[in-house]
């Protein structure tokens, strides 16, 4: 509505309402590394493409005169209802594209009572997030969920899980389609792995079990106790410190702790052997209702109903995994009958508007998860912008539900489509 008042009354909005718009206008504003690590894809980029036809493939049928005047947009997820089935998909490293990053997107998101998932590679501890969050947040306060890249250190694994619990997050994921990082020509041909220099950390170095891995790695490098002691305070605040100047914590990654920091976050921040088995242990481990990220495959889905998860999320990780993966809308064509409604099934990569939320909803979505849209909002807006990139879609896709003739979330299938 305001976004119409607005148009009428000769008001630009404060940044583009279209997702094509929005991402030009975006780059102009990026570092060139931060578009590369942003807007890059696996390989030649045609999963990224796969995503998107998909979702142009399916085309939408409106229906007509069916009092749509009052909608409701709400969805239940896990016990808690919230407003709009659009989600903030974890993002790591976004400090390359604002140095509030984290902070500022669990504002956003909390401004619109939807979660925010925060990555294991994000640039702020989740506790800080979690605060800002719960200030930024009306009455009620707002969810936010948390996503684990499972280390090769268990008791760093359960630290962080831990973490999470007492920061209040209503929900886990997993996300399992990043064991390694995929191959990502544009961030290789500059020469810029974000996380080579720093970024996105912060959930690491503000963890007691990593902090003493790296004080150990240090200590029995320099073979004294007391200096490691001493210095750790200085790689902390250092790392603080980068968040409000990027580049602080690159010019002294040549000190051994800075150093060791990312040298240990680079051996043990994921587990590549990873099995069912060690997801059979999740449940002992956490009370909270666990999603698994990244499921393509019918049989992976029905492995994890067979193991009593309570979520998947269907995603090749917005295309940044495996180059001629098949698009996320088309997994989810065969993995929604599978789940048949035993557990909560997300969808993302690619969303871009409104009718795709549709468009997913019908195919046996629960909720859609967005990436780059509100990273680009981030880069033009900071919070503002973050926000009022998802509060578009949600926009739009509340038009679409009503121009097809549905007032419900729930209303919302296959029948919708052609
Ligand atoms: C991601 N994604 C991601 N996923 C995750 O589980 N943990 C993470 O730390 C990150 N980091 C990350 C950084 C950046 C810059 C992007 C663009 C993506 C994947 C993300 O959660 C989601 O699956 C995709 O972004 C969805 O695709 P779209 O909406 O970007 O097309």
């Amino acid at each position: 509505n305001r976004i119409y008042r607005d148009g009428v009354l000769g008001r630009r909005p404060a940044i583009p309402t279209d997702f094509a718009a929005l991402e030009k206008a975006a780059r102009r504003r990026m570092s060139r590394r931060a578009w590369a690590y942003v807007a890059g894809g696996a390989g030649a980029g045609t999963t990224m493409d796969a995503n998107r036809a998909a979702f142009d493939r399916h085309r939408i049928v409106p229906r007509l005169l069916r009092d749509v005047s009052r909608r409701d947009l709400s969805v239940e997820l896990f016990g808690r209802r919230i407003p709009a089935p659009v989600l903030f998909a974890p993002v790591g490293a976004a400090e390359l594209v604002h140095p509030e990053a984290d902070v500022a997107i669990a504002e956003a998101a909390a401004e619109l009572g939807v979660p925010y998932i925060f990555s294991n590679q994000g640039c702020a501890p989740m506790e800080d997030a979690a605060a800002a969050k719960d200030r930024a947040a009306g009455p009620g306060g707002a969810p936010h969920w948390f996503q684990l890249y499972w280390s090769t250190d268990e008791q760093l694994v359960d630290s962080l899980i831990g973490r999470a619990e007492r920061s209040g997050a209503d929900a886990l994921v997993v996300t399992l389609d990043t064991t390694m990082l995929g191959w990502r020509p544009q961030d290789l041909n500059i020469g810029s792995l974000p996380f080579a220099r720093g970024e996105g950390i912060a959930q690491y170095t503000s963890d007691p079990r990593f902090v003493r891995i790296v004080k150990d790695r240090v200590r029995a490098a320099a073979g004294s106790k007391a200096d490691v002691e001493v210095t750790w305070g200085a790689v902390r605040s250092l790392i603080a410190m980068s968040r409000r100047y990027p580049g602080a914590l690159a010019a002294n990654l040549r000190s051994p702790e800075p150093r060791a920091a990312v040298e240990t976050f680079l051996d043990i921040y994921s587990r590549p052997s990873l099995s069912w088995e060690d997801i059979a242990t999740l449940r002992g481990r956490t009370r909270l209702p666990v999603l698994l990220k990244g499921v393509l495959h019918p049989d992976d889905a029905r492995r994890a109903m067979d193991e009593g998860l309570d979520g998947i999320i269907v995603s090749n990780h917005g295309g940044r995994q495996v180059d001629g993966a098949i698009g996320s809308l088309d997994a989810l064509e065969v993995i929604a009958p599978v789940v048949d409604g035993r557990a909560a099934v997300l969808l993302d990569s690619g969303v871009r508007g409104g009718a795709d939320v549709f468009k997913a909803l019908a195919l046996g979505a629960d909720a859609v998860t967005v990436g780059r849209p509100h990273l680009y909002g981030l880069a033009l807006g900071g919070r503002d912008g973050a926000r009022d990139a998802v509060a578009n879609i949600i926009a739009e896709f509340d038009l679409t539900l009503g121009l097809a003739g549905l007032t419900s979330v729930g209303e919302v299938a296959r029948d919708s489509l052609s």
